[in-house]
């Protein structure tokens, strides 16, 4: 067995984590909405047509907010055809995804679904199409109490308290050639400043993501973000993030090392924000919105043969990665990233929230059930709230062909609000057990109350609708914690989660 050291402290301190990073995303592609959150004629569909076991499995999640309605949808979407009787609504081609959207399930349709789960709205704006006029008409809409054209018709239309949405994005990877309307930096950073004044005149009380690059490896990635915050600094609030990882040559070391470029992705903008304060002398400081981070790259070839098929069909089974135990191990690296980054990182969300690229899947008029991604987004966002600590680490590292000095352990560490500690760990060992010698003295006497691991023996081992608890998690071997100085057991390629009370 090998050894390991963790060191916690009350007063090594990350900072506070923002319940938002517990966020998800639901966008109008494949069945995230149809099939997914929303199947009117599902034997579980409440009065609203949404799904109710569907309900039941994202409440569980805890989930802090949903960005929605798009992702790339979004580029081309005409917000106005959401809402109203859903008879007049229009049915359109959707350029992002080449399929047609009915506007069955709208605006309106949305923030009801955010209530009963309990959820705060993220909405994104059209930036692609579109631009200042349509986005500030939406936030009179949506915020606006009544009096004008738009508060009004939203009254009309059945709400008649607004609907108060806090967090908007100023449109979506805009970077990106792939995006409907896409724009140099300098275009966009000129849009985005002035939607964003627009959209804050008529409710100063919003908060804006701006649209930093797609991914890390965009070649305009940093030259993008400078000139982005350069344009708009004063009227923005965050920048995002996008970020999804695959395996596919098959490489469990290499993939499980992929949060090393996360890591590197968030300081590198947080440094680019910090140099754009610096540059524009303000007070102001730019934090981040991760607002998608996932695995994706199982669904790709399927994906191709569907569209080759049913070009502009309705909800057609797009992005249904089908997730082994290998990218629970990943998306749970993920998430620890995401705690240890506490201090920049304000939001978070994991794309998708289901059936596309999601932690939950459905057939339709069937039953749904959780992926393996889904365990370690519920540990984490159960119990990892509070305070994130700066875990001291002493682990073995290897070397694999992206990256050196990966530590086998991958650990993050949060103070409850209760007084617990939970340590969440990522053993990216495919062969050995790791023994942790824990050093928790500045904390009292906590003991260890449990330690919840998920493992499996075939890093391809999936869930399905006829094997649902393939991979689930189960009661770790724990250890023993005595005037704040133990050790506990960490099995070879495991996610865990210790619960110090
Ligand atoms: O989440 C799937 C797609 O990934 C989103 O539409 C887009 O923003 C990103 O490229």
């Amino acid at each position: 067995m090998q050894k390991a050291k963790l060191i916690l402290d009350r007063d090594y301190v990350i900072g506070a984590i923002d319940p938002r990073i517990y966020g998800s995303f639901v966008e109008h592609l494949g069945r995230c909405v149809y099939g997914g959150i929303y199947e009117p004629d599902h034997p579980e569909a409440d009065k609203n047509g949404f799904r109710t076991d569907v309900l039941r499995l994202v409440k569980d999640l805890n989930i802090s907010v949903v960005r929605y309605p798009g992702g790339n949808f979004v580029s081309g979407f005409n917000w106005e055809d959401s809402i109203g009787p859903k008879e007049n609504r229009p049915a359109r081609l959707d350029l992002a995804w080449f399929t047609t959207e009915t506007n069955a399930f709208g605006l309106h349709e949305y923030i009801d679904w955010c209530k009963d789960a309990g959820i705060q709205p993220m909405y994104s704006v059209n930036l692609g199409t579109r631009g200042p006029d349509a986005a500030r008409n939406l936030v009179e809409y949506a915020n606006h109490p009544g009096g004008t054209y738009w508060s009004d018709l939203r009254r009309k239309n059945g709400a008649s308290e607004p609907f108060g949405i806090k967090l908007w994005c100023l449109g979506n990877e805009m970077d990106g050639n792939w995006q409907i309307g896409h724009k140099t930096a300098q275009e966009y950073g000129r849009a985005a400043n002035e939607t964003a004044k627009l959209m804050k005149w008529v409710d100063p009380s919003i908060e804006l993501v701006v649209c930093g690059s797609s991914a890390s490896d965009m070649p305009t990635f940093v030259e993008w973000e400078s000139s982005v915050l350069d344009a708009c600094y004063d009227a923005v609030d965050y920048i995002s993030l996008h970020r999804y990882y695959g395996n596919p040559t098959g490489d469990t070391p290499g993939f499980l090392a992929r949060t090393m470029d996360m890591d590197a992705f968030i300081k590198t903008v947080a440094s680019v924000c910090d140099s754009m304060k610096a540059k524009k002398r303000s007070k102001k400081t730019i934090n981040l919105s991760f607002d998608e981070w996932n695995v994706w790259y199982h669904s790709g070839g399927q994906d191709q043969e569907i569209l080759k098929k049913s070009k502009w069909g309705k909800a057609l089974p797009l992005l249904e990665d089908v997730y082994n135990f290998e990218d629970a191990l990943l998306a749970g690296s993920m998430l620890l990233t995401l705690i240890r980054n506490a201090d920049r990182v304000k939001i978070a969300c994991l794309a998708q929230l289901v059936n596309v690229i999601a932690p939950i899947m459905t057939e339709n008029g069937k039953g749904a059930w959780a992926q393996t991604i889904y365990y370690p987004f519920l540990h984490a966002s159960t119990f990892g709230r509070g305070i994130s600590l700066r875990p001291v680490v002493e682990s073995p590292t290897y070397d694999c062909s992206d990256y050196q000095n990966v530590p086998y352990l991958d650990i993050a560490a949060v103070q409850n609000q209760d007084g617990s500690v939970t340590v969440f760990c990522v053993n990216r060992s495919q062969t050995d057990d790791f023994m942790l010698e824990m050093d928790l003295r500045a904390f009292g006497n906590l003991t260890v109350k449990s330690h919840t691991v998920l493992h499996h023996e075939d890093v391809k081992a999936v869930n399905t609708a006829d094997s649902p608890d393939n991979v689930i998690p189960s009661e770790g071997p724990g250890g023993i914690l005595e005037n704040g100085k133990g050790t506990v057991t960490i099995p070879a390629l495991s996610w865990n989660v210790l619960r110090l009370q």
